[in-house]
């Protein structure tokens, strides 16, 4: 299933620097694609992108979505998605945003095209003018969204997709069948206890025709797999065809965002994941696999660049402190509010073996005023209308259903969840909206906010308490090595290294 053609990562001299996807919209196409105008590669996230979408054309547009949606080839869907939610004079002050319906396990081929072209005008934004390299970045947990956004992505002509949070072996073998406009599915791993007579298997499905009439033959994007050990990579890379991986990402369990679990299923009485040197990836074995690979977690450093080139890396993945840059999808406020903050000290990074639905550890900011506070978790009534975590089961009628421990217990238990499943969880795709400025208005207030990021935020190399600013060339030059601190907003000094131009 290959007559497209693929793109090949530059094996002589790929670029030095990953900027890691992280959602929901913090690595925005703004931060992606100042990075790849840098030579380095830049990496947007398609997790949640049809929500962070529309609030924005409800906000008035503000990045000028519709431009871009005027050249894609969808030209119905795109339509609606305006038509539908575009204010131009904002949205009224405290109104609640309207929300796209849920996109289901057997979702309508409407809700898929427009997840398509959601993705597509954040990856085509992100391409903009210049000829570096953008990815796209989801999670493997997050089945039922992966097809509609890697196909919009793939219109927008992306470079590389990356896959953490899972395994991504029949994402990898879907990636070229959409490439050639073939029909893909993905296996829906479906609690089907409340029906234990069926011996059903269930498929999410998405077909390029639904998308366009006559679907184009597009390039084969580069395929980065995430993974926390070089024995899932063996794996995949015994598992699928040689052509299908062009390298790995091997992320520790210190980086931002969702960890992977400790493989000795080890969690500390309040729940912090115990890592020992099982979790410690085989960078040799990594080597032997030949292909090129990026560390990541906490290597965000001159040092941990040095260190991967030594060990035979490509480069290495950073996501920490590019998540605080002004290109950041953080309003300016929170990238301020943050960096001070952290600078004082007064904000830690904690491993919660429980807030995410997903089951994976995640990385929390200790921020007050967000759900990271007990009282403010406490005082949050659950609400779930996104519902992007939510898994699949069955339900007694044999429908196909979905449920998620961070929704209200009552109706996690009705839909056969256990209740000790829902205890501590948080509700990350209201949350991750908030961190961007897309809080859901609720009769009691905002949506909270609850931030990620990994260990390197506690020692925050760039901004200071008094001038809490900095961009994605100051972590550029940073990394290698060349970066001067500037001296107040007025008087900051000229950058060292020569750039590209805009
Ligand atoms: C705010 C934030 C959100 C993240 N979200 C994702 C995500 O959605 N998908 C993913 O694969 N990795 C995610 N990550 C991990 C980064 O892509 C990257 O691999 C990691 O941050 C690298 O380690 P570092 O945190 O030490 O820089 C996130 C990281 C941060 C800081």
């Amino acid at each position: 299933m290959s007559n497209s053609s693929s793109r090949t990562l530059p094996h002589t001299a790929p670029p030095n620097i990953i900027q890691g996807g992280m959602g929901i919209g913090v690595s925005s196409w703004r931060l992606a694609r100042r990075v790849a105008q840098r030579g380095e590669i830049g990496v947007v996230s398609g997790t949640g992108i049809d929500a962070v979408v529309v609030r924005e054309l409800q906000e008035g547009d503000p990045h000028g979505r519709r431009r871009v949606l005027a050249d894609y080839p969808d030209t119905a869907i795109a339509d609606d998605l305006i038509d539908r939610f575009y204010r131009p004079e904002g949205r009224a002050p405290g109104a609640a945003y309207d929300l796209l319906k849920m996109h289901g396990f057997e979702p309508s081929p409407r809700s898929q095209r427009l997840l398509a072209a959601a993705t597509y005008t954040e990856v085509r934004l992100a391409t903009e003018g210049h000829d570096g390299l953008v990815g796209l970045n989801l999670l493997a947990k997050l089945k039922r969204y992966t097809l509609p956004c890697i196909y919009g992505a793939l219109l927008a002509g992306v470079d590389i997709v990356s896959i953490g949070a899972g395994i991504p072996m029949e994402e990898a073998r879907q990636i070229p069948r959409l490439a050639a406009g073939a029909p893909a599915e993905l296996g829906l791993d479906v609690d089907t206890s409340q029906a234990p007579d069926t011996d059903a298997s269930f498929t999410y499905s998405f077909d390029p025709s639904d998308v366009l009439d006559d679907p184009p033959t597009l390039d084969r994007p580069l395929f980065l797999p995430i993974v926390s050990s070089d024995v899932l990579a063996r794996i995949l890379n015994t598992k699928l065809p040689d052509d299908h991986v062009d390298g790995w990402v091997v992320e520790t369990p210190v980086a931002g965002g969702h960890n992977a679990p400790p493989r000795n299923k080890n969690y500390a009485a309040d729940d912090t994941p115990i890592y020992d040197e099982r979790d410690e990836a085989d960078l040799e074995a990594l080597r032997a696999l030949g292909k090129p690979f990026y560390l990541a977690g906490g290597y965000g450093s001159p040092c941990g660049l040095r260190f991967a080139r030594s060990v035979g890396a490509a480069g290495i993945q950073v996501g920490s402190l590019f998540s605080l840059t002004d290109e950041s999808g953080y309003p300016e406020g929170t990238t301020r509010r943050l960096v001070r903050r952290l600078h004082r000290g007064d904000i830690s990074v904690s491993t919660e073996g429980r807030v995410s639905s997903t089951g994976f550890p995640f990385k929390v900011l200790t921020a007050e005023d967000t759900l990271a506070d007990d009282a403010v978790y406490d005082e949050r009534r659950r609400v779930c209308d996104l519902g992007y975590l939510r898994e699949p089961y069955l339900d007694a009628k044999g429908r196909l259903m979905g449920r998620c421990p961070a929704e209200p217990v009552k109706t996690y238990t009705s839909r056969g969840g256990d209740p000790a499943e829902a205890e501590g969880r948080a509700c990350l795709c209201n949350a991750l909206l908030a961190n961007i400025g897309h809080a859901q208005r609720r009769a009691d207030g905002p949506e909270p906010p609850l931030f990620t990021g990994g260990d390197a935020l506690e020692d925050l190399p760039l901004g200071s308490a008094e001038n809490p600013q900095y961009d994605a060339d100051d972590v550029i030059d940073y990394l290698y090595g060349e970066y001067r601190p500037k001296t107040g907003r007025a008087g900051w000094t000229e950058h060292p290294r020569p750039r590209p131009a805009d």
